[in-house]
């Protein structure tokens, strides 16, 4: 569910008008409904009360200051994967406590960095980077959690690009290298070997790889807890999958009924603490993307609705094919729709925001919502074809305002010198 409907004819993000915003910032912006943030990090939350989760929201999905505001002052901690949101995380002033560090490529700058803000633990990928967040945790005398990301070998039902959790990918260690790793912890005297990490992919709309993985993620961690190694937290990651079509995801709920089961053996009675990292399943359906159609061009087989936002705003569809619902911002009463892809303006035939849909007629001016973009949206925008970056506004209620104001041309050439000597 999310708090973008229609009142009449004019589509309303809460209780504002899009048209409103529309009209004072202009076009193209991202739209955040910070209810609906909270709506679903309360629906997590709720749902597994019983076990008391962290959950650590994933900001790489977005990472808007007011947004991850929103969300920690509510009690959510943060998942980050760079010094980049390490920043913006102290920044918000999360808990540190509450951050879990990940990524395949940490520097040895952000691992200082971040034991030196006293995060609660790294998800750590292999064998080199355990060696080395032992030895600067050494250097700096600050003993420090982790936790061994598995790969567990699962093939979630989703986009190639967004699955994690397989042999093939590059994440995580297998189970056998991770057991050798537990046994040898005297050899990292600076870690404390506090936890097991899986995150199998994104979008992912079943529960049953979801069970899989946990299901050996619990084997392993009773092994090693068999062994003597005290595990305090099975982190599950993030991938829950929201609606962007006529998908039917699992319900936080559902999702709860399903995993709750398969951990009260293990983590309520031996104490282990849960961790969800989700992204797209808190902001996916809490934005938009509004744009205005510049131009329609009418072929002979289909229509170009040519738009003022590109695949520099909003890259999942040329990027990994994904479907964003297109709706007018203001229902216009005309009753022709016509066959058409939305494009942009950037010099590329894989610029599209959509493809070969039925939409309602439009015409010069009119606004178009791009739904569910909240997740991966303008944290994966560019300056391609020197388009400065777009705005991000927000929505509590009947208040609006610009969280991230748009990019100036002077912004676009703010670190450029013109060298001199060599021109
Ligand atoms: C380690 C990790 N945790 C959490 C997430 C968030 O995933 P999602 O947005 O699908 O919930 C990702 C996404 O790539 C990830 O790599």
């Amino acid at each position: 569910m999310h708090r973008f409907a229609y009142k009449g004819r004019e589509l309303y993000c809460e209780d504002v008008p899009v048209r409103k915003i529309a009209a004072e910032v202009g076009t193209p912006f991202y739209l955040y409904s910070i209810g609906t943030f909270l709506d679903h990090y309360t629906k997590l939350k709720e749902a597994f009360q019983e076990i008391d989760p962290l959950i650590c929201f994933s900001m790489k999905a977005n990472s808007n200051l007011t947004v991850l505001k929103a969300l920690v002052n509510q009690g959510s901690g943060l998942d980050i994967v760079s010094g980049g949101e390490l920043f913006r995380a102290k920044k918000v002033g999360v808990d540190p406590s509450k951050v879990v560090f990940a990524s395949v490529g940490k520097t040895e700058a952000e691992i200082e960095e971040a034991i030196r803000a006293r995060i609660l633990m790294f998800n750590v990928e292999s064998v080199q980077e355990l060696e080395t967040i032992n030895a600067i945790a050494c250097r700096m005398r600050m003993p420090q959690k982790i936790a061994i990301r598995l790969n567990p070998d699962v093939a979630p039902d989703t986009h190639h690009y967004i699955t994690t959790g397989t042999k093939a990918n590059k994440f995580g260690l297998d189970l056998e290298t991770a057991y050798k790793l537990f046994m040898e912890s005297y050899r990292y005297p600076f870690l404390r070997f506090s936890g097991v990490h899986i995150h199998i992919g994104s979008q992912i709309t079943k529960s049953k790889p979801f069970i899989l993985a946990v299901r050996k993620a619990l084997q392993f961690i009773d092994s090693v807890r068999f062994a003597g190694n005290p595990v305090e937290y099975l982190n599950i990651g993030g991938g829950l999958g929201i609606i962007y079509s006529k998908e039917k995801p699992q319900t936080a709920r559902q999702f709860a009924e399903a995993i709750l089961p398969v951990l009260r053996s293990s983590a309520t009675r031996r104490g282990l603490k849960l961790i969800l990292e989700p992204g797209r399943f808190i902001s996916g359906n809490s934005g938009i993307l509004v744009t205005k159609v510049i131009y329609v061009k009418k072929g002979k087989e289909k229509a170009f609705v040519i738009a003022d936002a590109a695949m520099n705003d909003l890259i999942r569809p040329s990027f990994y094919g994904a479907y964003h619902e297109i709706v007018p911002v203001t229902r216009s009463g005309r009753t022709r729709s016509v066959l058409a892809d939305l494009v942009g303006p950037i010099c590329e035939s894989g610029d599209f925001l959509a493809k070969e849909r039925q939409i309602p007629e439009v015409v010069s001016g009119d606004l178009l919502a791009v739904m569910s973009c909240g997740a991966y949206g303008y944290v994966m925008s560019s300056n391609y074809n020197s388009r400065p970056r777009i705005p991000e506004v927000v929505v509590r209620g009947s208040r609006y305002f610009q969280a991230r104001r748009r990019e100036t041309r002077e912004d676009l050439v703010r670190n450029e010198t013109i060298v001199r000597e060599v021109v």
